[in-house]
């Protein structure tokens, strides 16, 4: 428990040094051309971009330095060190690491999407093979009322390093497709590691002490860089992250969620983002045309940021673009104009979503009621995963 302790003292730490590295270092990332420009304000100042990769590397940072202290009695017997726990702790790291890197690249090069969805893939190899060497468990447990089909486990061999794998994909993606207004993306993160440290909190005492230790070893610095970088990138935002931190984060959410053995339940915290996912797949895989930014409008006259929209071409459209406009006009996910050539539909994001049910709103509004709407998500994931889960599982 100690070591939590000192963990915490040292999280402090890194928040203050993080606070305050953004504001002194801003300026290069703008000597570098590493700027975008803030779509929903009527300024077009630069602001530096990328930004994430500062908390990261305070995050990793924070994580090495940790590293004698949580295997401090060890190192002095070390005939008996646990070097499957140290290879976990580093394969994590490195898994991390990797993905700053190549976010960072991303950010620089600005890549196309299919690389995007390769990168997560190979930052995730070092964490797939120390799995395998240390649990290599590949079986999933089948919820009771499918036990009478499928029997009580399943081992699904191959296929479970495959599940891992995009995993990873998904978390790093999700994230970075539920961005474009100011906090979005790094307020979101916070909740989401806020909500897995009351999950490990709750089960630390439990026959999985150590993997929910590790879990908060990870998660404690990660939120203490996060928050410090949320401070910056918040409502007039004076930094944008990039998707380094979109990466970084993702990745930090995978890696605990493999090597803590609870994966599900990472993935009942991405409720919001499982949804942004869902309602924007057919822009893609451009069944919908995607252009390259899907973030709302913002009208300088009024102050607000209303739905922005894609332009279908009718005489180019596909048969599972019809059906997908159909689909969604049915169930009122879309908002819809048409004239005889073409029609104009909202860009099928979460974000949308909400100007389109709640009405144009602020910047600071809209991300304020996507945060409350992503805590009651959590608050949902809460209720799955304990009164609920005796339905589906043994306890
Ligand atoms: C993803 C989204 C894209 C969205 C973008 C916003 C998909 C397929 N891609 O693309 O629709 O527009 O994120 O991040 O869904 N920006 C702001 N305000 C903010 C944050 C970002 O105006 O609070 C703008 C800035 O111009 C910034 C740019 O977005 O330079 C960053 O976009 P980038 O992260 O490169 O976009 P993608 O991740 O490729
Ligand atoms: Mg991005």
């Amino acid at each position: 428990m100690w070591s939590l302790f000192l963990l915490f003292l040292l999280s402090l730490l890194s928040y203050l040094f993080t606070d305050e590295l953004i504001p002194k270092l801003d300026h290069l990332f703008i000597n570098a051309g590493m700027f975008g420009i803030d779509l929903c304000k009527a300024n077009k100042n630069k602001i530096p971009e990328a930004v994430g990769v500062i908390s990261g590397c305070v995050f990793l940072i924070t994580c090495f330095m940790f590293i004698p202290i949580v295997f401090g009695y060890d190192l002095m017997d070390r005939e008996h060190f646990p070097h499957n726990e140290f290879a976990e702790l580093l394969a994590a790291l490195l898994s991390i690491c990797c993905m700053l890197l190549l976010g960072f690249a991303d950010d620089v090069l600005d890549l196309r999407w299919r690389y995007k969805l390769l990168l997560p893939t190979i930052a995730s190899l070092p964490l797939l093979v120390v799995y395998y060497v240390n649990f290599n468990s590949t079986t999933f447990v089948i919820p009771i009322p499918l036990r009478h089909w499928l029997g009580t486990s399943i081992d699904i061999g191959f296929l479970y390093y495959i599940y891992m794998g995009m995993l990873a994909v998904f978390c790093t993606n999700a994230i970075n497709i539920l961005a474009g207004i100011n906090g979005l993306e790094v307020g979101q993160s916070v909740v989401i590691a806020l909500s897995i440290v009351i999950f490990n909190i709750i089960e630390i005492s439990g026959d999985q002490h150590k993997a929910h230790t590790f879990s908060l070893h990870i998660l404690i610095p990660y939120l203490a860089t996060t928050l410090a970088l949320l401070k910056h990138n918040w409502y007039p935002s004076k930094v944008f992250v990039g998707d380094t931190f979109c990466y970084v984060s993702g990745m930090t959410f995978a890696v605990v969620g493999i090597l803590s053995h609870f994966s599900k339940t990472v993935l009942l915290f991405f409720l919001p983002q499982i949804i942004n996912f869902v309602y924007s797949v057919p822009q893609l895989f451009h069944f919908i045309p995607c252009p390259r930014h899907r973030l709302p409008k913002y009208s300088a006259e009024t102050d607000l940021l209303y739905p922005s929209r894609t332009i279908i071409v009718k005489k180019d459209m596909l048969f599972i673009s019809k059906l997908t406009i159909k689909f969604a006009s049915l169930f009122r996910l879309v908002d819809i104009t048409e004239d005889s050539e073409s029609i104009m539909m909202n860009n099928m994001t979460l974000i949308n979503l909400f100007l389109i049910k709640c009405g144009p709103m602020s910047e600071v509004r809209l991300t304020i009621s996507l945060l409350i709407f992503q805590a009651c998500c959590s608050c949902i994931a809460f209720l799955i995963r304990y009164p609920m889960a005796s339905y589906f599982y043994d306890k």
